[in-house]
């Protein structure tokens, strides 16, 4: 088990003015903030980022989100890191998600859900070294 594990906060919610708010609930939850920058990713990056669902029939509507305005990725630190994240973002369609969770507050849509976490700690290292040189990484 992983002490880190990856994020971002959506054009959705970057859009919307929520960065203030999320940073505060995931701070407020118990993590350290690693690393993290503003950014933007072009089209061709994001359909890197999610090339696993590129089979997927929603993965051309994804990459046109995700590349539609400026994200925030971080690097969260905490012990369980990957579980305990994806239980404070609640479930992928908000409409599932439970009270109180980051998605459950600020998602627009399964498709426009404000957050990103890692599923796994292979994929949090993986998505994580998208953004992040060693050197930004402590
Ligand atoms: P997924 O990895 O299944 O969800 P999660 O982000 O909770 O790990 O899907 C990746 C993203 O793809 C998801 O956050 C939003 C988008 N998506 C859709 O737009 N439609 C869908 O039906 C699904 C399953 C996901």
């Amino acid at each position: 088990m992983s002490n880190r594990t990856f994020t971002m906060i959506k054009p959705d919610a970057v859009e919307n003015g929520h960065i203030g708010g999320i940073l505060d609930k995931i701070c407020a939850a118990g993590f350290r903030i690693v690393a993290m920058k503003q950014t933007k990713l072009s089209a061709e990056k994001a359909g890197e980022f999610y090339a696993v669902h590129k089979e997927r029939p929603f993965y051309g509507e994804l990459v046109e989100f995700m590349s539609s305005g400026h994200i925030v990725a971080a690097i969260l630190e905490k012990s369980n890191a990957v579980e305990d994240f994806r239980k404070l973002i609640g479930a992928t369609n908000p409409a599932q998600a439970e009270e109180g969770t980051i998605r459950k507050i600020y998602a627009e849509s399964i498709g426009r859900n404000a957050v990103h976490g890692s599923d796994s700690d292979e994929n949090a290292e993986i998505e994580g070294n998208f953004f992040f040189s060693g050197l930004e990484k402590f």
